[in-house]
């Protein structure tokens, strides 16, 4: 590794690129140092100095190592930094965590081309409660992710990334928080570009508003923080709550049934100081941070929950008979003007995913019903969102159709749900909600020990999509 001339030039203060690494070695009581300690790195071998401690430990002492290209020359004045790609994990606002046995970035580090930061943001009742002032003002998740996005403008220089190129990148739930950051006044020149797979905040999933006040509420009930207080006294009561007691109370909400919405989502908070959500956000709210987009869906995205109803054989069976009721409550997310409005769009809805002749709905339509639910979730979403961002930017958009070879998705939806034989789960190997994601990421959640293996086709797979995501992070 070339050396380079830093102390005692006129270059001193551009040498901004060294990095110093002191390697302690306790070796007490020997008087002779020894030749010069060498450390061979990727970039070739590096030469440091044995120095000894006041208390007479030894140690190693490698200074001024650069760690990028010194910035002289004609990158006098340039960041020599890297685009950064920024992930917003998903599950459902409930679950899900950025470590690196979840979401490992190892492929992506591959290229060596961008920075990747991850993070974790309040789940649950802890990043969705509200009050609906300022006292307990809701969607701390989102506040969360803001605040981290603002951490990266401050910091990610320091570990190489270039603050000016910061691309996010959200799954599911996750892509719905990403998404809110081209609504947002307060997210301006925090990113300069969105990847969404599957997922964002036109979903019909996205925002519950109503559920989460309810929800809210009901929380309130059964850990005895309700009643006739200011909001301040609630939230003094429900801070002295003990964590397993209000994950108890939010496990004890009662499911109101099978396609269920979810209770913990960002809401509108108008009635805030600061809204970050002064309305819902429908597919006629303006964009106001217009940055290129790459977005998709999966094949079988729809998988994510009909899992649980094709789990049982008789679910579609009865399906057939509860269909309006069903279709109103659970796939329109009571989203329809009136009981004729609702029945005439899930007569339409019904004619064209199980067929116009007879409309009956059985098991063996399983693959309709899973089509059915990945366009009802996310397809007809990213097409609205895409279509509105198409007008100011560009938009690049994928469906994503490989099944991955240990499909680490489809397993964690499977869990311990699905076991018995005559149920379309274990013969089903689609390419699930999360395939786009496991493509990118490696998930060892599922077996720690587990080597990285990929087939031929994998591998291409893998590479082609990736190559793919890390152009877009690097030239928008
Ligand atoms: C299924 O639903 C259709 C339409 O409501 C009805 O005509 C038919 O009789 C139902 N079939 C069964 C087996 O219940």
């Amino acid at each position: 590794m070339k050396q380079m001339k830093c102390f005692y030039s006129r270059r001193f203060f551009e040498c901004c690129c060294l990095l110093t690494v002191f390697a302690i070695e306790f070796v007490f009581g020997s008087s002779d140092l020894g030749p010069d300690p060498e450390v061979t790195l990727n970039a070739g071998t590096v030469v440091g100095a044995w120095r000894k401690s006041p208390s007479g430990s030894r140690y190693r002492q490698f200074l001024r190592l650069p760690y990028a290209k010194p910035p002289i020359g004609e990158l006098r004045f340039k960041d020599n930094l890297k685009p950064v790609l920024v992930f917003v994990h998903g599950g459902g606002y409930r679950s899900g965590v950025s470590a690196s046995f979840y979401y490992n970035p190892l492929h992506l580090m591959d290229t060596g081309d961008i920075v990747v930061v991850s993070f974790n943001y309040r789940l649950n009742l802890f990043g969705f409660f509200t009050l609906g002032d300022d006292a307990a003002p809701g969607n701390l998740a989102v506040r969360d992710s803001l605040a981290l996005l603002q951490w990266v403008q401050k910091e990610i220089r320091f570990f190489g990334g270039d603050p000016k190129r910061v691309t996010v990148a959200g799954h599911s739930a996750g892509g719905a928080i990403a998404s809110y950051l081209m609504y947002a006044p307060e997210a301006a020149g925090l990113f300069h570009a969105l990847i969404l797979l599957s997922g964002n905040i036109l979903c019909p999933w996205a925002m519950q508003s109503t559920n989460t006040a309810e929800a809210s509420q009901r929380v309130l009930e059964s850990v005895g923080c309700h009643g006739g207080k200011s909001s301040d006294d609630i939230v003094e009561c429900l801070q002295s709550v003990k964590v397993v007691v209000l994950q108890k109370a939010e496990e004890a909400l009662e499911r109101k049934g099978p396609l269920l919405p979810f209770y913990w989502t960002p809401s509108v908070d108008s009635g805030t100081s600061t809204p970050m959500f002064p309305q819902r956000i429908t597919k006629d709210t303006p964009l106001v941070n217009k940055v290129p987009l790459m977005m998709g869906v999966t094949r079988d995205d729809g998988v994510v929950t009909a899992f649980s109803h094709l789990a049982t054989k008789n679910y579609l069976n009865k399906l057939n008979s509860t269909w309006d009721e069903e279709c109103a409550d659970y796939l329109l997310f009571g989203d329809f003007a009136d009981s004729q409005d609702a029945k005439r769009r899930c007569d339409a809805i019904r004619a064209e995913y199980f067929g116009p002749d007879d409309g009956q709905i059985s098991f063996d339509q399983g693959f309709d019903f899973i089509s059915l639910l990945r366009d009802q979730l996310f397809g007809i979403c990213s097409a609205d969102i895409a279509s509105n961002a198409l007008k100011f930017a560009p938009v690049y958009a994928y469906s994503f159709e490989h099944v991955p070879v240990d499909n680490s998705f489809l397993k964690l939806f499977l869990g311990s749900r699905v076991k018995a034989t005559d149920q379309i789960a274990p013969e089903f190997d689609g390419s699930v909600h999360g395939s786009d994601v496991t493509t990118l990421f490696r998930l060892f959640i599922l077996d720690f020990t587990r080597k990285p293996v990929d087939s031929a086709l994998m591998s291409r797979v893998r590479s082609n999509f990736i190559s793919r995501v890390v152009n877009f992070v690097k030239t928008g």
